[in-house]
């Protein structure tokens, strides 16, 4: 305990100094990775210790100048969205329509819908005066800094008429690639990492990643006639334009001139190469260096733009073709707050439910504050929402804001247990390891599936329990008199307590490895217990000795174990809470240490490979001789491979001998093979064994 209390102040000391130089004086003294590593072993400890949290620890700066936060700024222009045609059908028929609407010829143009961040870059005086996300149309949030390490964004521009830019940043997908199989939580897609990145606080690590932008609208005073007349002083600006870009026109000549005199690259068309062109677009889409997710049709005339107006969300004059996904819309009606058994607090958000992939959502984890800040989400607002591999919904993007929706922010204190929650990372915990909802969380992770999988011990009982008292740690499972305290109970019945009481008692006959895991020691799975138990620290006894050393090295010197888990490890094993409920555990009879292999001995079949075939007299079924040869060490499998070394063959089985014949397999009949498991020598019987 002294050594923590030790190890705790000098943390503290040292965190505080590097704050310091780094806010004030603007200057690292270590590696961010580093200033990482030292932070999350203070919140480990801290969390193991909490009786030595000091008030004064950085831990405790909730909502400091350590938290992103990003100004505020309003926009100048109009930042709508774009109205949705969902195949390729409804694209052409309202190009068709606005073609007649527009009374002359009025040329479209139709871009790449590029699936990164929305932008829009201010110039003043020349200069590039701001940068500002698209935040709810209105309002965004000020990423200057941040845009200026995007190489290809001109800082200043020759002009002096107030200028604004719309275009979209992404990152390249082969850098989203490189970029996140280095990650220790990967990112799903390349807008959702340009999206953190672009909300960095400090700008240098933005300037670590190789964002790029193309731009697609321009709005200054007099800026010209048509879209690609625009377009084409942008490009003189040096503003980066995307070059796949065609332009349809009734006339197919004039298509290409227009686009000559721009000096734009594209393919001019005549309104006929449409759909052929929307087919080969979308066919494209894989081949690209980016992602793009759709297409958007736009009116190349200013003055019929004008004409046609804006719906209260969306300009007329444009329309995007989104490509087909499982994704939805729908809206974000509450953001709930849950408590982990481990204290991490994740907001999930409460959704009108919607259909998608066959399912109804109804909710979605947010994560954490950094996700909800990179979405700008706010409770309110519509949504994308997808299936990720189909398997978890996750929300995309906030594809409108709702009135008034602020991005919404983690509370400062924890909902359940009203203690002030404290950072760790990218994530918010809460320090009370008494928390009702830490508790619960403890319990049901104890006797659920991951753990020691009681039967008849759910969710609903475990509530009960601990609503009536006498359910406040994992050893009072073994403790309670069920019939006495449930008897009575409404919907427990006698049957029911009978079967509670059965699952718990037959849950004490678990071995080891599922007793460590369901302790629930932060990345100790299944995996984890298996490792540790393989390395020889294969009891409660020896893993505590380890713990006790504080013998980091032991445990990373185990090729799966890294330092951070090692160190997790040994923190929680050394928790206070921890042990007593160990100790109790083992006193109520549960298992710490882990049982030998009563057939270990006899290893006469080690290193070797059979293949069983073919009807026999002393094994059937067959899985008897198999059952023999696993126990004496060997592996069994259902073919002949090039690893197969022996066959065991019975009657019929003639494919198999075949292919062992080819192979060189050793072939063995049933009477040899009862010989083998005879032979008193096992050394003899293994050399024969290797002699056929
Ligand atoms: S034009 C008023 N052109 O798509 C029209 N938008 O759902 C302004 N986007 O918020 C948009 N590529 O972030 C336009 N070539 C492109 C685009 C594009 C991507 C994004 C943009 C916009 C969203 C609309």
């Amino acid at each position: 305990m002294n050594s923590a209390n030790a190890e705790i102040m000098d943390l503290v000391a040292r965190l505080a100094e590097y704050q310091r130089s780094y806010y004030v004086d603007g200057h690292s003294q270590v590696s961010d990775l580093e200033y990482d590593r030292l932070f999350d072993r203070l919140l480990a400890l801290e969390a193991a210790h909490p009786e030595l949290r000091r008030a004064d620890s950085p831990t405790q700066r909730v909502g400091s100048d350590l938290d992103t936060s990003l100004a505020e700024r309003e926009h100048t222009i109009p930042v709508l969205s774009l109205d949705k045609a969902y195949t390729a059908f409804e694209l052409l028929q309202w190009i068709e329509k606005t073609e007649k609407k527009g009374e002359s010829e009025v040329g479209i143009v139709i871009e790449e819908k590029i699936d990164g961040i929305s932008i829009v870059l201010y110039y003043e005086d020349g200069l590039l005066d701001r940068a500002v996300t698209r935040g709810n149309g209105f309002v965004g949030n000020d990423v200057t800094e941040n845009v200026k390490t995007i190489a290809s964004v001109p800082l200043s521009i020759p002009t002096t008429v107030a200028v604004a830019v719309r275009g979209e940043i992404y990152l390249p997908k082969a850098s989203f690639a490189s970029l996140n199989a280095q990650m220790e939580t990967p990112y799903a897609n390349p807008r959702n990492l340009a999206a953190g990145t672009i909300r960095r606080i400090k700008s240098r690590e933005v300037a670590m990643i190789p964002l790029e932008i193309f731009v697609y609208e321009g709005f200054w005073e007099g800026s010209g006639e048509t879209h690609l007349e625009i377009l084409s002083q942008l490009a003189r600006w040096g503003f980066p334009l995307n070059k796949n870009l065609a332009y349809f026109h009734s006339d197919k000549e004039r298509a290409a001139a227009e686009l000559q005199q721009a000096n734009i690259t594209g393919i001019g068309a005549s309104f006929e190469d449409l759909a052929s062109f929307i087919e080969e677009e979308t066919g494209r889409r894989g081949c690209l260096a980016y992602e793009i997710d759709g297409l958007v049709a736009k009116v190349n005339s200013i003055e019929a733009r004008q004409r046609l107006g804006y719906t209260g969300h969306h300009p007329r004059w444009a329309m995007a073709y989104k490509f087909e996904s499982p994704q939805a819309e729908t809206v974000v009606e509450g953001i709930d707050v849950q408590v982990g058994r481990s204290g991490r607090i994740t907001p999930v958000a409460r959704l009108k439910p919607v259909q998608l992939a066959g399912s109804t959502i109804s909710n979605v984890t947010l994560h954490n504050q950094d996700y909800i800040a990179m979405l700008e989400l706010g409770v309110g607002d519509t949504v994308e929402i997808s299936r990720r591999g189909d398997v978890i919904p996750a929300v995309e993007r906030v594809l409108e804001k709702g009135e008034g929706a602020a991005i919404w922010q983690v509370p400062t204190h924890c909902p359940v247990c009203h203690t002030a929650l404290v950072k760790g990372g990218a994530h918010t915990f809460c320090p009370n390891v008494h928390c009702p909802a830490q508790v619960r969380g403890r319990i049901e992770f104890f006797a659920g599936k991951g753990g020691m999988d009681i039967e008849n011990f759910g969710p609903e009982t475990i509530a009960t329990l601990m609503e009536l008292g006498v359910l406040a740690d994992i050893d009072d499972i073994y403790r309670i008199d069920y019939e006495a305290v449930l008897g009575g109970q409404p919907g427990f019945g006698e049957r029911k307590i009978a079967l509670i009481r059965a699952g718990v008692d037959e849950s004490k006959t678990r071995p080891f490895r599922t007793v460590l895991v369901a302790l629930g020691i932060p990345e100790l799975g299944k995996k984890g217990a298996q490792v540790l138990i393989e390395a020889g620290l294969d009891s409660m006894e020896k893993l505590l000795a380890v713990a006790d050393a504080n013998d980091t090295e032991r445990l990373v010197s185990i090729k799966q174990i890294g330092e951070r888990s090692a160190e997790v490890y040994i923190a929680s094993l050394t928790d206070e809470a921890m042990r007593r409920r160990i100790a109790s555990l083992a006193e109520l009879g549960l298992s710490m240490e882990e049982a030998r292999h009563e057939t270990g001995d006899d290893q006469r079949f080690a290193g070797q490979v059979w293949c069983v075939t073919g009807s026999f007299e002393h094994f059937n079924p067959r899985s008897k001789a198999m059952d023999e040869v696993e126990a004496r060490g060997g592996r069994t499998t259902g073919s002949v491979t090039s690893k197969t070394t022996h066959l065991l063959a019975g009657a019929g089985g003639g494919s198999k001998r075949a292919r062992a014949l080819e192979h060189g397999v050793t072939i063995v009949d049933e009477e040899t093979f009862i010989s083998l498991l005879n032979k008193e020598d096992k050394n003899l019987a293994k050399e024969q064994g290797e002699l056929f």
